[in-house]
Order: C-alpha cells, then structure tokens, then sequence
C-alpha cells in the first residue's frame, strides 16, 4: 500500500500541533490512518465491475453472483442477423433465458407477437442491465411492430406487481435479490400504473407471466424452432443489424465489438 505522507499529515492539524504532538499519539494516529485506508482500499476492490454493467462485460449475475468468464468471442459475420446475435453474443446464460421463456409462451399456445416479445424480452442484458425494459425496447423499436417494443420496456416494472387474474404472484426470487422489504422506486410504480391502465397491458404482463416459467439450467433450447415467427415478426435489415444506420444501430455494434476501447 502506497503510503500519501500529505494526506496523513493534514489529518493531523497544523504544522505547530504536530510538532506539539508526543510521539506515541503521533505513531497511534499514523496507525489508525493507514488502517483507514486498507479499509477504504478493500471496499473500492470488492465490486470489480458496476452492477448494471451487461454480462458481456463481465457484469454479475442477477443475483449479485460473479457473471460468466470473460471468453475470446468469436467474429461475428458482416452482415449479422438477429439469429447471429443470438448465437454468438447472446449465449449461453441470457439466450438459455428467453428461449425457455418464449418456448412456454409457444406451449401455451399464444400468438406470435407475444412469442417474439419472450424471445427479445432480455437479450439486452448482456449489453446492458439497469433499466433493461427501457433499453432492451429502444434496441428493438425499429425492427418490431409496437406491440412487441411496448411489452418490453414494461416487462421491467410489471414483474414487481402481482396480477392474480393471470396467475402471476411476485417472484421468491427477488427477496433474495432485492431484499424482503424492497419497495421499488417512484419511477418504476409510475410505469406499472401507467401500463396497468393502458390497452396494450397484457401485452407486457404476459411476458412477465412466461419469464416465471425460464430459469431451469438444464433444460435444452434451440433458437430453431421461433426462425420462422422471427422472419414473419423481425423486420430484419438487409445491410445487417449495426450497418443499417437505424438509431439504435451503435447498440448491436457494441455487442459486435465489446472490446472496442473508445
Ligand atoms: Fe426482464
Ligand atoms: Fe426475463
């Protein structure tokens, strides 16, 4: 540990009361302080990255645990599909996610848009984690019709409110990543009320009822069996997704190349 005899010094007062100062007060003061800095250097430590940072970039888990190795990604092709994101940025662990999710959707029998929106509803987690709803909507907009876009980004508020008409009760889960007594912020119960009382509600409630059914590790999943709802729902960009000069093309460029330093 690098020892800043300055900053020690102006802990201590002026020059005359340190000179004042008898020499075992001097040694205790000078021990407290370096303890004080171990402790300021340990807590700086622990969090390596920012929580909300996407898992690509080495982002935690949801529940806080360390997020998955940081592997050599593989080249993406020159004019990537959404099918290429999901094979190459968006496996394993968020692309495990929404495919079981949109496979319940699929089971259960429910219209295609709603399939899509599971399929799309968190791939942008591995970009990016805080307000994953907003984002994870904006990346899709241009590319899906509204239905698919608004049932995202309010996936993110509804999942903290229970709808008992569709069987959908508050996640265990969350007490343990949240806390038992958390209660979400004022912008997020806004956007609950506001989806709550909007016509496209169900559209975004039932994503949060198949996510419910998508966290199983050992199930096995293929992006095979939506490639025809993504061809009939995903409006694809013929110059490849990040080469399309949409408003959001900088955000599939970023997973294309995460490793770029500016
Ligand atoms: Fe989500
Ligand atoms: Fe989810």
């Amino acid at each position: 540990m690098q020892f800043d005899r300055r900053a020690f010094l102006a802990t201590l007062g002026t020059a005359a009361a340190i000179t004042a100062m008898p020499s075992e007060v001097l040694a205790d003061a000078l021990e407290h302080h370096m303890i004080e800095s171990l402790d300021a250097e340990t807590s700086a430590n622990e969090m390596k990255v920012r929580l909300g940072a996407g898992l690509l970039f080495g982002g935690a888990l949801p529940s806080g645990k360390a997020g998955e190795e940081l592997k050599k990604l593989e080249p993406m092709p020159e004019k990537p599909t959404l099918v290429d994101f999901f094979k190459y940025r968006f496996a394993p662990a968020t692309a495990k996610h929404v495919l079981q999710s949109a496979t319940d959707a699929m089971k259960k029998g429910e219209k295609e848009e709603l399939i899509l929106a599971c399929l799309l509803h968190d791939v942008v987690l591995n970009l990016i984690k805080v307000d994953h709803g907003w984002w994870g909507a904006q990346m899709m907009e241009p590319y899906v019709s509204e239905k698919v876009s608004w049932g995202i980004r309010y996936h993110q508020a509804l999942r903290f409110y229970p709808d008992p008409t569709v069987g959908y009760e508050y996640p265990e889960s969350y007490n343990q990543i949240f806390g038992k007594d958390y209660v979400p912020p004022l912008y997020i119960k806004r956007a609950y009320e506001y989806a709550r009382n909007h016509k496209s509600y169900m559209d975004a409630r039932m994503i949060t009822v198949h996510d419910l059914y998508a966290f199983d590790p050992t199930v096995k999943v293929s992006i095979d069996p939506f490639i025809d709802i993504i061809g009939r729902h995903f409006n694809q960009p013929k110059e490849g997704l990040g080469y399309d000069n949409s408003p959001v093309a900088h955000m599939w460029r970023t997973l294309i190349f995460p490793d770029t330093p500016l």
